[in-house]
Formats: C-alpha cells, structure tokens, sequence
C-alpha cells in the first residue's frame, strides 16, 4: 500500500443497522489516492460527501469494507486509536469555520498541539508561524467574531496545519464565502499542496473550483459515478508486495471482526470534542 494516503475499498456506510428504518447511504465505493494527491469530490446535495468524508477522516467507520489511511486499517482502531490519528495525520477544514468563539485566533491555531502535548512556548511559536503562513498574523490577538469569513477561514487553515498533518480534508470550505475570498482560500490550498506536498480532499459544489485540482471524483446517490483518472489509477494497480500485505491484512480482519461501530456523524463534533478533551 506504499504510496497511498486513501485506500478505500468496497466502503458501504448504513445507517440505523438491523433497524426498521435502515439506509444504505454509501453503496460500495472503492478508489485510492496517492500522498500527495490534490483531488475533489462533487456531487449534489444529500449524495453522501460528508458521509464519505467522515468515513475519511476517522471521524466514522465503515460499516462494511475496509479503509486504510496511510497503511492504518482504520475499521480495526478503536476510539481512542481513532482520535490519535486524527489528531495526529487529518487536519480539517469546515464550511462553518468552526472557531472556538471565546479564543483568540492565535489560542485556536494552538489548540491541537495543545492535545498533541506541545509545549506551550512551542505551540505558540508554530501557531505565530502558521498564522504567517496564511498572512493572519496581524490579527493573531483578535475573537473570532472580529474577523471576516476569509480570515475566519485562514485561521481554520492554520489550525488545520497546526500538527502538520500530511492529509487536509476540506468540506466546502469556500461555501460560506464570496467568491474573492473563496479564491484566496483555494490559492493557500494551492500553495500547501504545491510547497507542502499535502494531500487534500476538497469536498465542494462549485466546478470551477473542483477543475483546478488534479482529479475529480463525482459522486451520485451513494455511488462512485465518475473519477477523472483513468480506471487503474483509480483503483490502484497492485503490486505483489501490495497483494501480499492485502492477504494479511485480510487476516488480521477477519481474526478481529470490526463489530458495530457507533455512527458519530457530526465531523464539526471532533473538534468540540477535542476542546473538551
Ligand atoms: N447520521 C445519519 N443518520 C442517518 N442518515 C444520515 C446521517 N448522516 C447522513 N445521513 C443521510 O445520508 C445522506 C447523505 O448525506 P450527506 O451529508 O453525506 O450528503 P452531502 O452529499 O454531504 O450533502 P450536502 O451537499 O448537502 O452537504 C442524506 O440522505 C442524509 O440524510
Ligand atoms: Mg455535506
């Protein structure tokens, strides 16, 4: 699995399981992404892109399927593992900001190092840096509800940063926002990729936007239904050592038998979670 930050296989996500009103909302999606990969995913409201994203960023399990983020069988982690992870290799990007509102937006960008057990000193070195990095720096002081929607979102782009994260997911972060200021927003995702070499997912209605990254995934009523990249890139050709660890892995999951993994769908509630943490 060298080279994938996303691997995800036959991912089905219900809702409700063994109960009367079941839904499958996702219905076998299958692709991978390279580290490194700027991609977007489109698809019209109530398709299940949050729901996929959740699944992506080890706020959610699958609950059926496998979903390895950087070679880390995600169905198999427990809670805790879950939320080392994210905290560890995901950083995210909310359409709503997400702010803590009573905290400046220098504390904000200092939070998840905060969790990581950064050093205070430390975590406000890195936090002025990164506040740099997305020019917010002469608002470092200032509440939430003092700054306009693109600084806002700057500040969200730096705290997603903050534990240097080699995955960005980004769930319309541009939605709340003119399109100048969405521009600037697309151009410091741009600029992470391009300087950074992260991977970012990039969950976003407007096509234009979606066009300026290397692949397009569209998604319709739980369903892959389009990906920009020819078949096999999309699916991963897989090498014999791939195969190999596959067997294994395969295994390994069977022996463990991921059972019932609560649905938590809130992704906005990791964050809140993490405050209280
Ligand atoms: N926790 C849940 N329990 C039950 N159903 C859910 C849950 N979360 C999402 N759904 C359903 O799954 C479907 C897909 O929702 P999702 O939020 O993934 O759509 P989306 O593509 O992100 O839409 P939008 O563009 O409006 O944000 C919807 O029909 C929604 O009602
Ligand atoms: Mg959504």
């Amino acid at each position: 699995m060298a080279g994938y930050m996303i691997d995800a296989r036959h991912i089905i996500k219900r809702f409700y399981v063994g109960e009367p009103n079941e839904l499958e909302i996702l219905h076998g999606m299958d692709f991978k992404i390279p580290t490194g990969q700027f991609v977007s995913i489109v698809g019209q409201s109530g398709s299940g892109k949050s729901t996929l994203m959740n699944i992506i960023g080890a706020l959610d399990r699958p609950t059926e399927g496998e979903y390895f983020l950087n070679g880390t069988n995600v169905g198999l982690a427990n809670d805790k593992e879950l939320s080392e992870i994210r905290n560890r290799h995901i950083g995210f990007v909310f359409q709503n900001f997400n702010l803590i509102s009573r905290t400046s937006a220098l504390k904000n960008v200092e939070l998840p190092m905060m969790y990581a057990g950064v050093s205070a000193a430390d975590r406000k070195r890195h936090a002025l840096e990164l506040l740099e990095l997305v020019e917010m720096s002469d608002r470092a002081s200032h509440m939430p509800n003092e700054l306009s929607g693109g600084q806002k979102q700057r500040i969200a782009i730096a705290r997603a940063m903050a534990n240097d994260p080699a995955i960005i997911l980004a769930d319309e972060p541009t939605g709340a926002l003119d399109s100048r200021t969405g521009r600037m927003v697309m151009d410091l995702f741009h600029k992470l990729h391009r300087e950074q070499g992260k991977t970012i997912v990039l969950i976003t209605h407007n096509g234009e936007l979606a066009a300026e990254t290397e692949r397009i995934i569209t998604i319709s009523d739980g369903n892959i239904i389009s990906d920009s990249l020819p078949p096999e890139a999309a699916q991963g050709a897989q090498s014999t050592q791939d195969k190999q660890e596959q067997a294994v892995q395969n295994e390994q999951t069977q022996e463990t038998a991921a059972q019932g993994a609560q649905p938590r769908n809130e992704a906005e509630a990791v964050l809140s979670r993490k405050e209280v943490g």
